[in-house]
């Protein structure tokens, strides 16, 4: 009795594995079998595609595959790329690419034919760093005073500065025996004129000077300055001496020119209209709309204003010294 249902047993399991393994390799096959026609035919790989299961000559690079062959070893037909589309090598590809536009920001560097792509690169006073998303181009760099250039600004890096005059040791070192005595007395004198202040003058901006022992004087006298409202600027030759002052503007960071020339009451449909200029252009050809458009009223203040409340103020005071010490404005007197 238990032998035979043993036995029994034993049979039902070598049944029941059988029919689990039969399975398995039935799903495998099943699933080679399926796609057995595209896995099984191979096309050679830099010179033909699969096209269901007959492999097609791939259209050379220009074109693209209208339609594909019909028997294997052939090349179908290929048509050319369409104007601003390109294949840059053979391919079985139903359409060609597109070409990339340089943005406003960016120059050509190779045109889009059929057969490669546009390359563009940052206009020339613009970089962008290969290493770096680069959704706009940022302007170029300058040395600061005591720095000379080591390296000229390249579409794709900036500007390298290093610190120290390009004279010899003994030009910096004299340099420098003339400037530490200066900045001394500078400093003294400005440590006796806010004492003498404090007693004397009661000015409430006697505060920012030295509110409390506890308190940074020179962090607060920079955030005094940083605050100070911007004098107003008086043109020396009316309308003229504000056009001048244009080409000051090209500065701007890009991030801001929407903002900035939205600020000012352009339409949007006009700022897009002049996407296609230079980037001078475009910003000289703003600013002219905006001075039709508001016609005698028109100011440098104004413009300045804008770009101190985008947070601008950089800019504006670069704007403010180029505008007075070319000649083209002075400050109001009191
Ligand atoms: C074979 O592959 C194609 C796509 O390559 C797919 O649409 C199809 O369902 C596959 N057939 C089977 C049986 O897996
Ligand atoms: C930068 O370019 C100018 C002219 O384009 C050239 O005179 C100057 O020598 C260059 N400077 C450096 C550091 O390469």
């Amino acid at each position: 009795m238990t032998n035979t249902s043993y036995m029994v047993v034993s049979i039902l399991m070598w049944l029941l594995k059988a029919t689990v393994a039969l399975q398995q390799s039935g799903l495998e096959l099943g699933g080679r079998g399926g796609n057995r026609t595209q896995r099984d035919v191979s096309c050679t790989d830099n010179m033909e595609y699969l096209h269901i299961n007959i492999c097609c000559l791939k259209c050379p690079a220009g074109t693209y595959v209208k339609s594909p062959c019909t028997k294997a070893g052939q090349s179908g037909k290929c048509e050319e790329c369409d104007y601003e589309m390109y294949t840059e090598h053979d391919n079985g590809l139903h359409q060609c690419l597109r070409c990339t536009k340089c943005r406003f920001d960016q120059e050509i560097v190779r045109p889009c034919l059929s057969t490669q792509n546009t390359e563009c690169q940052c206009r020339s006073g613009w970089f962008c760093a290969p290493d770096q998303a680069c959704e706009v181009c940022k302007k170029c760099s300058r040395c600061e005073e005591d720095e000379v250039k080591v390296r000229n600004c390249t579409a794709v890096s900036d500007t390298q500065c290093k610190k120290g005059r390009s004279g010899s040791g003994f030009a910096s070192a004299s340099v420098a025996a003339v400037i530490v005595p200066v900045v001394i007395s500078a400093v003294i004198f400005g440590i006796i004129v806010a004492f003498v202040c404090r007693r004397r003058c009661r000015r409430p901006t006697d505060i920012f000077f030295f509110p409390d022992p506890e308190s940074n004087p020179p962090n607060r006298l920079k955030e005094v300055l940083e605050n100070e409202p911007f004098p107003n600027l008086v043109p020396v030759n009316g309308e003229e001496s504000l056009r001048n002052c244009f080409e000051y503007f090209e500065e701007m960071d890009f991030d801001y020119h929407k903002r900035f020339f939205r600020q000012l009451g352009i339409k949007d449909n006009v700022i897009k209209s002049k996407d296609h200029l230079q980037h001078e252009d475009r910003i000289h050809e703003l600013l002219n709309s905006w001075i039709e458009k508001v016609g005698k009223e028109a100011s440098l203040n104004d413009l300045l204003k804008v770009l101190l409340t985008l947070n601008q103020r950089l800019t504006a005071e670069n704007i403010m010294v180029n505008a007075t010490s070319n000649g083209h404005y002075v400050f109001e007197k009191e």
